[in-house]
This record gives structure tokens, C-alpha cells and sequence, in this order.
């Protein structure tokens, strides 16, 4: 099996089309599933000091080659400062066993402490000193990533949110598309909701003669969004990393984009966050 294409971010980093999300696995869980995924051909692993299992997949990391990997971390609300980003930098690196990150994002606003921009500042101080080769946030709306424009010049290169054809975040993706912010999408199987049961959903992967699973990866990866699918089974792994040689139809396509609002509704993260 090969590896996932590759999406190139604002700053020239090479970010997989697809990657495996880590949450939530205690760190002898996620060192297996990392192994495993690193073995059927997935690059991109997501992990978060929030998650708990940088150490873990660190573990699984060991001896793969560095510059095949591409790591994304994410950062709690008390280090939303400029120093306070370096030291959550410094924390997962360590746990990680790296000395670079591929992507390290705010991994919520946490707009009612209202220092997102400072933790912005401190991405953009990692980014220059070559400690991270891409910075961006997760869980930032719109009116959150304008801000981050407006005061500081520079926008995010990722922003990952909670998305599936439940929650299609429409006006999400294209203020994204409008300012160059890949969207990767979180939860993108839409666990805790029965989409992958939806009678369009089996009915396309059917069509197919793929599995519901590959159908709803497959519709993100044709909106240009980067699904992090997470799965501790090896025959799920690898079926998630194979979404690259089947096309869904326009109609397909518009079938799947429908379901958007049928589930219960996402996080807000001008409520909440961590
Ligand atoms: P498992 O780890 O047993 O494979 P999400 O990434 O949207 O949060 O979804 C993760 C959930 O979906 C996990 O419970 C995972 O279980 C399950 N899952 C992962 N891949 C698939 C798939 N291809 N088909 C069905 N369920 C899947």
C-alpha cells in the first residue's frame, strides 16, 4: 500500500491528504495503532498534549524516517501566550522523542480567556525559529481566524474542525478556501452518530464496491479536506488509507453534502474548549 498524495500548505510544507487522529487511546493503545498505521503506509499522525499519548505514539515513531513523517501536536488554553506556546512545544517534543514538529496547532480558542492571538504569536516565533515547519489552530471559527488576521498579518496554514456530511461547515470551508487554510477534518467518520448506517451512505459505497467508511473519507478528500480517521483495527486502518483510486459522483457528492444537520449539533468552541 502507498502512501496518502500530499496537499502543499502556505508556508511549502507537504501535508498528507489523510492521516491517522489518535483520540482518544491511552499511550500503550496509540504506540499500536501508530506502528501499525506507519506500516500499511499512513504518514500523517495527530496526536495532542490533551490526547495524553505523545509518549506512546513517540514509542511507535522510533525508527521510522523523520523526514517520511509528517506530526501534528496541539496545545491546552494555559499555554496561550508567546512563551507558554515554546514550553508546550518543548513538553511534546520531548514526550515525542522528536526534535521538530511537522504542524502544531491551538487546539481551541477559549475565546473567554481571549489570548488565542498570543498563543498565535508564539506559533509564528516556533515557525521562524525552525522548531515547527507549519503552524495553525483547530476549532477556530471564522470571526476567530479574521482576528488572528487582522492583528497579527498571518494566517494559519491548518485549521482542523470537527466536520463529516453531518456537519459540513460550509461557511467553514470556504472562508478557508478564501484565505489558503487547509481544512482537516476531526470526528470525520462522524463517531457517535449512525452515518455510516445512513441508507445513502451504504447505498453509495454499494456503488462503489467500498465500504461506508472509505465513501465518507473519500467525499471529504474531493472537498480538499484532510479526514484524520481514528481506528485501533488493522483492517480498518488500512481500508481508511485506501480512498485514492475511486471517484465519487457530482451527484454522489451532493447526496452525502444533504446530510448536513441531521445529527446532533458540534462542538461549539466559543462555549467550549480546553
Ligand atoms: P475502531 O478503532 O474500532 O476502528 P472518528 O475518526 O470519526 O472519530 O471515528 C472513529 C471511530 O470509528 C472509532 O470508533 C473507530 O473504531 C471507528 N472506525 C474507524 N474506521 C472505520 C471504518 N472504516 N468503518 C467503520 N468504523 C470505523
Amino acid at each position: 500500500m502507498s502512501a496518502a498524495p500530499t496537499v502543499t500548505l502556505s508556508h511549502g510544507s507537504a501535508m498528507p491528504r489523510l492521516g491517522l487522529g489518535t483520540s482518544p487511546m491511552n499511550d500503550d493503545d496509540a504506540e499500536r495503532a501508530v506502528a501499525t498505521a506507519l506500516e500499511l503506509g499512513y504518514r500523517l499522525i495527530d496526536t495532542a498534549e490533551n490526547y495524553r499519548n505523545e509518549v506512546g505514539v513517540g514509542r511507535a515513531l522510533k525508527g521510522a524516517p523523520r523526514e517520511e513523517l509528517f506530526v501534528t501536536s496541539k496545545f491546552n488554553k494555559r499555554w496561550h501566550s508567546v512563551e507558554g506556546a515554546r514550553t508546550a512545544f518543548e513538553a511534546s517534543v520531548e514526550k515525542l522523542g522528536l526534535d521538530y514538529l511537522d504542524l502544531l496547532l491551538i487546539h481551541w480558542p477559549n475565546p473567554d480567556q481571549d489570548q488565542y492571538v498570543d498563543a498565535w504569536r508564539g506559533l509564528l516565533a516556533l515557525r521562524e525559529a525552525g522548531l515547527v515547519r507549519a503552524i495553525g489552530t483547530s476549532n477556530f471559527k471564522p470571526a476567530h481566524l479574521q482576528r488572528l488576521i487582522d492583528e497579527t498579518g498571518e494566517v494559519p496554514e491548518v485549521n482542523q474542525i470537527q466536520l463529516s456530511p453531518i456537519w459540513t461547515k460550509q461557511e467553514n470551508r470556504a472562508f478557508h478556501a478564501e484565505h489558503g487554510i487547509v481544512t482537516e477534518a476531526w470526528s470525520p467518520l462522524g463517531k457517535g452518530s449512525d452515518l455510516l448506517d445512513r441508507p445513502d451512505v451504504v447505498q453509495i459505497a454499494k456503488d462503489h464496491g467500498k465500504t461506508p467508511g472509505q465513501v465518507v473519507l473519500r467525499w471529504e478528500i474531493q472537498l480538499n479536506v484532510v479526514p484524520i480517521p481514528k481506528s485501533a483495527n488493522r483492517e480498518r486502518l488500512a481500508q481508511n488509507l485506501e480512498v485514492f483510486d475511486f471517484e465519487l459522483t457530482d451527484e454522489q457528492i451532493a447526496t452525502l453534502s444533504a446530510l448536513d444537520g441531521t445529527g446532533s449539533a458540534p462542538a461549539d468552541s466559543d462555549r467550549s474548549g480546553h
